[in-house]
Order: C-alpha cells, then structure tokens, then sequence
C-alpha cells in the first residue's frame, strides 16, 4: 500500500472519533490533509473547528468549515494531529510543518489528541527526525549555542518563516531517552517559543496505518 494510501485509511479511522455538532482541533501536514478530505465527504456538520496553522485554515475554509478563535471556545473535546516521530509511549516529535507551536497550544487545550500516522513514523526511542525549534530571531544564535551545549547540532531552516513570523532550528543528535526533561531544558532557553517535542502533553491515543490495517496504541 502507498504512504499516501495509509494516509487516507488512518484518517478514515480518525473520522469514526468525530461527533457532528462539536467544535474539533485540527493539526496541520499532509496526513491531516488527508483527514480533512474525509471529513468533507462524510458530511459530518462541525460546530466548527480551531485550526494550528495558517495552511490548515485554508484548507478549512476552503471545505466551508467554519474557523473559531481558540480564545473563544474553551476547552475542545477533540484535537486530530499527525506526528513525525511516535514512541510507544506516545510521546511525539513534531514541527516537520513549522506549525508546531500552534499545534501545542491546541493539543494543551484539548481534553482528548488523537494523533495519526502511517507505520513509518513508529519509533522506540526519539529522535532520528531532527527537532524543530521555533525560535525568535533576534535569540536565533544564542539558541542555537545553548542547543550546542545540551548535545544537539542545530541547523537554521532555510528560507523559512513560522506564522507567527519566528526561525526553526532543526537539531540533531540530542539525547532523547528523557523527552520530558529535554523538552523542559530547551523550552527554558531564552527566544525559544517552544520545541516539537510533544513529551508533557503527549497524545491520548494513537491510530497507526500499518499494512495490516489500523492499529491503535
Ligand atoms: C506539522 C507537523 C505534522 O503533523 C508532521 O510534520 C507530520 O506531517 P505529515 O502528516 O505531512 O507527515 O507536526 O508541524
């Protein structure tokens, strides 16, 4: 089965946890993409949805799925995510999108994340993906220099620009066997917004697409 076949299958799965009438999080990336697609065929009837970044809104609204401000919703139910990299406990690397702070906020407002993946973001230990970081841009060196100094090789992505107008650095070669303690550590240097490592606020539930077909960790 193609990647892009597991895509749509472990968003058709995900559709199943969505209840018409309700105000849904919504991620962001090609696996979310997917989901959307499903969601506007099935013609379920959101109450609306919060979006994690400005290309998921587009795509929202492009579907006639109203857009709400976080600040006006309260908590939501359901927050649906894809991921980089999952560890069996649930703890995720994320930001391959850049839309990794927004996607924290949502995932910290939600009661329930269901994140989906295809088989090939299933790891033991995290870390193989380089973590992004988002960063001001003025913080954009001495970010860099302390991620040195915790272990990492930090790389500036290229012409890129975060939707709240902030640098990612993407690093590699961090010790990730304490994803809660490394995602503390840099989340407490100065400039940075904050880092994909999705480890204090992990996903509730995750549907993994295999060639098997779905299964749910
Ligand atoms: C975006 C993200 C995405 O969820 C992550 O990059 C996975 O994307 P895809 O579904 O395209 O593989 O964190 O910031």
């Amino acid at each position: 089965m193609s990647q892009d076949r597991l895509k749509i299958e472990v968003a058709k799965a995900a559709l199943a946890q969505v209840e018409a009438g309700t105000v849904l999080g919504v991620g962001t990336g090609s696996t979310v993409n997917a989901f959307i697609d499903q969601l506007t065929a099935s013609g379920i009837q959101l109450a609306g949805a919060v979006s994690s970044s400005e290309a998921t809104t587009k795509r929202l609204q492009e579907a006639g799925i109203e857009v709400l401000d976080l600040n006006h919703t309260g908590d939501l139910a359901l927050y649906i995510d894809g991921a980089d990299e999952v560890d069996p406990n649930r703890r995720l690397i994320k930001g391959g999108g850049g839309a990794l702070t927004r996607e924290k906020i949502v995932a910290a407002a939600s009661r329930r994340f269901i994140c989906i993946v295809d088989e090939s973001k299933c790891v033991k230990v995290l870390g193989e993906f380089p973590l992004p970081v988002e960063v001001l841009p003025m913080a954009r060196a001495l970010v860099a220099r302390r991620l040195v100094a915790l272990g990492g090789t930090p790389e500036l992505r290229d012409g890129f620009t975060t939707d709240q107008g902030n640098v990612i650095l993407d690093v590699r070669g961090l010790d990730l066997v304490d994803p809660v303690k490394m995602e503390t550590a840099i989340n407490q240097i100065p400039g940075v917004v904050t880092c994909g490592l999705f480890a204090q606020r992990g996903a509730d539930e995750v549907l993994v697409a295999t060639e098997g077909g779905i299964e749910r960790r």
